[in-house]
């Protein structure tokens, strides 16, 4: 098996995330403005052959864990068949989703036999009127629905995302968290990024910073933190009691994850982006489409790879008016 890149910090890049679209069925209002946005025309985002040689590329130089995320992925056509190439992949070694949940119900059986066998669902509140306000769209029961059915299909774990905004879902932090002595689920709440969303910039007045979540958690029952905090991904991990589920912690603005980061990320339209705020994008897919030997296009991602910046200046307002897309163009 090939050994995993390295970047120049010594980081070890073994996870690509991969957004194979950036429609999505809800209109979250720190993500997307009500009316949507101009999409993406379909000769624009990598086709699923194109996504494939991606995938088995990144695979070859030893990045051996993949994420298929969106905008909401689970809304492109024949989703199915695209997991299912991509978990026969030799030598992948997981294959992962992020979904909003909303088509899970119809899905999650399916995924489960495609290879999926871990997904994050985002999951801001219990309460199906301020899901209606959030996402704008009523569509919490399937969401919940879906949830119960990814369980039940053996997916596993099942990741519940919260992003915490004050005023609107803060005062749940503690419900959301109940969830993981009730189920085996993994809470983790998000601290809000400064993406410029539909909503003009309200970051400030909705940021809840993360020993704040922590400090609230505490109130409730005594917390553990969890061992595999040392191995890699954002999320610090803590643990009530008996509880059968983890909590987690993602703290992107007060606290930089950069020294631990071990992924990559492809958006829809073939762009790499070593960092999730970078100013900067390769482009991939005009060397698919130019039909380049697979090694060049390994060099195209191994150089990219070297330019992988230390760390974000999230904290930085000046920085904050560099970046340059929206989440839901480039999948989490
Ligand atoms: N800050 C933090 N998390 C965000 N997400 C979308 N926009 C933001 C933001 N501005 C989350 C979604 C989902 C994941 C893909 O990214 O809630 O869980
Ligand atoms: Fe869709 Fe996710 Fe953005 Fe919500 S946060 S609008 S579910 S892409």
């Amino acid at each position: 098996m090939t050994a995993s890149p390295t970047d120049s910090f010594e980081r070890k890049i073994d996870y690509l995330r991969l957004s194979v679209t950036d429609k999505c069925n809800l209109r979250c209002t720190y993500c997307m403005p009500e009316d949507g946005v101009p999409k993406l025309d379909h000769s624009e985002i990598l086709s699923y052959e194109e996504v494939l040689t991606l995938a088995r590329i990144a695979v070859g130089m030893g990045i051996s864990k993949i994420r298929i995320t969106g905008g909401e992925p689970l809304v492109r056509k024949d989703i199915i068949t695209l997991c299912s190439k991509i978990s026969n992949i030799p030598g992948i070694k997981s294959l992962s989703l992020t979904t909003n949940g909303v088509l899970l119900p119809i899905f999650a059986e399916s995924l489960f036999k495609a290879g999926i066998r871990r997904i994050n669902v985002s999951l801001d509140t219990l309460n199906p009127e301020k899901f209606a306000a959030i996402t704008r769209h009523d569509r919490f029961a399937d969401v919940w629905e879906g949830i119960l059915a990814a369980e039940k299909a053996g997916i596993f774990p099942i990741k519940l995302n919260a992003v915490v905004l004050r005023g609107v879902n803060d005062d749940e932090i503690e419900d959301l968290a109940g969830l993981t002595i009730s189920h085996p689920y993994h809470v983790r709440f998000i601290e809000h990024m400064p993406f410029k969303a539909g909503e003009g910039d309200g970051h400030e007045k909705k940021f809840v910073a993360a020993p704040e979540i922590l400090e609230r958690l505490k109130r409730v029952a005594p917390l553990s933190t969890c061992q595999e905090n040392q191995s890699n991904g954002p999320a610090v991990y803590y643990r009530f009691r008996d509880a059968p589920g983890k909590i987690g912690i993602i703290s992107p603005v007060s606290d930089h994850f950069c020294p631990s980061c071990n992924r990559l990320r492809v958006t829809a339209e073939g762009k790499l982006r070593t960092c999730l705020f970078s100013t900067e994008e390769t482009d991939l897919r005009g060397a698919l489409r130019n039909n380049l030997p697979i090694e060049a296009v390994s060099e195209i991602i191994r150089k990219a790879i070297a330019r992988k910046p230390e760390k974000h200046e999230l904290s930085s307002p000046v920085f904050r008016k560099c970046i340059s897309r929206q989440m839901f163009s480039i999948g989490g």
